[in-house]
């Protein structure tokens, strides 16, 4: 099992110990309930760096007052268990009161790539991620810091955060990690019964469908609108959106440029995304 450490003193004194000897750490930030794909991202840190620091927070400022903060799954111990295998060497497991003290004021608010998509139906959503990883990259000051392409606005988010407050921390992007099916690995796929679980290994063959539709040059209006329609037959119950977006910049997509094809889908009460490679022509 890796050093478990929950306050921010004890995360600094490891860190500047392996600083000392010259060592370059990396950080992956997650909310626990470790799955392959959280593993993957330590696993390329740990090619990148010689020691890898873990954070297991479930940040409540990143979860609107409707949304799943009190259920999200919470499983420490099987959590360390995992990350002892695959020999990340620290868990950063602080409490909401080390992280957001009593009088706490403080929200970052990144614009850009945050625009749309995720925040026409998470508005705070973006605002409590760049806050919570940006204290998270100064109490840590990682060198480098993985990020799953599984979100891929956050990531581009993330980007933009550290190129605008200049935190010099590497981000480093990596695949989505998928069932044998191609559903999306993701802590929330836990809240999916048997019938659920056959409709959402669905998503990503319609996505899929999609992007080599508009790859081939097909009305992006045409092509998102044929794939809700696709999403709702499969049986998901709601599309927040379908939408193709320029791949580094999340700008509006053209033909000639490469894209990603993102979408948001509701299985029941559970809210699943994921989202493609669009080659450009
Ligand atoms: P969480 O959902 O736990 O995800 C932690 C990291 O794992 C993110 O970078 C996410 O993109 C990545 N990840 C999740 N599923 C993946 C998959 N199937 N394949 C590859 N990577 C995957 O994202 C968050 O937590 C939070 O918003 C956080 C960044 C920790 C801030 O609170």
């Amino acid at each position: 099992r890796p050093v478990v450490v929950d306050s921010v003193a004890a995360l600094r004194a490891q860190i500047r110990d392996w600083r000392r000897d010259g060592l370059r750490v990396a950080m992956v930030p997650t909310m626990g309930a470790l799955h392959d794909g959280h593993i993957s991202l330590v696993r390329i840190a740990l090619e990148r760096a010689d020691r890898c620091v873990v954070s297991i927070f479930v940040n409540p400022t990143q979860f609107a007052p409707t949304e799943d903060l009190d259920k999200y799954p919470r499983q420490l111990a099987h959590d360390l268990d995992r990350l002892g295998m695959a020999r990340a060497d620290l868990a950063f497991t602080p409490t909401v009161g080390e992280m957001y003290p009593a009088g706490f004021a403080t929200r970052i608010s990144v614009g850009g790539p945050s625009a749309g998509l995720e925040s026409d139906f998470r508005p705070t959503f973006f605002d409590g991620v760049a806050t919570v990883v940006a204290k998270l990259f100064l109490q840590a000051t990682p060198d480098c810091a993985i990020f799953g392409e599984k979100d891929y606005q956050q990531l581009c988010v993330v980007r933009q955060l550290c190129r605008d407050l200049d935190l010099p921390v590497e981000i480093i992007g990596a695949p989505t990690i998928r069932d044998a099916h191609g559903l999306a690995m993701s802590s929330r796929n836990a809240y999916l019964g048997e019938a659920e679980l056959k409709i959402a290994r669905q998503f990503n063959v319609i996505l899929r469908k999609t992007a080599t539709d508009l790859a081939a040059g097909a009305d992006q209006g045409d092509a998102t609108g044929r794939t809700s329609r696709a999403l709702i037959a499969a049986g998901f119950r709601e599309v927040d959106y379908v939408e193709a977006r320029e791949s580094l910049t999340l700008a509006p997509w053209r033909h000639d440029r490469d894209g990603r094809l993102l979408a948001a889908a509701w299985l029941g009460k559970t809210r699943l995304i994921d989202n493609v490679d669009v080659p450009s022509a």
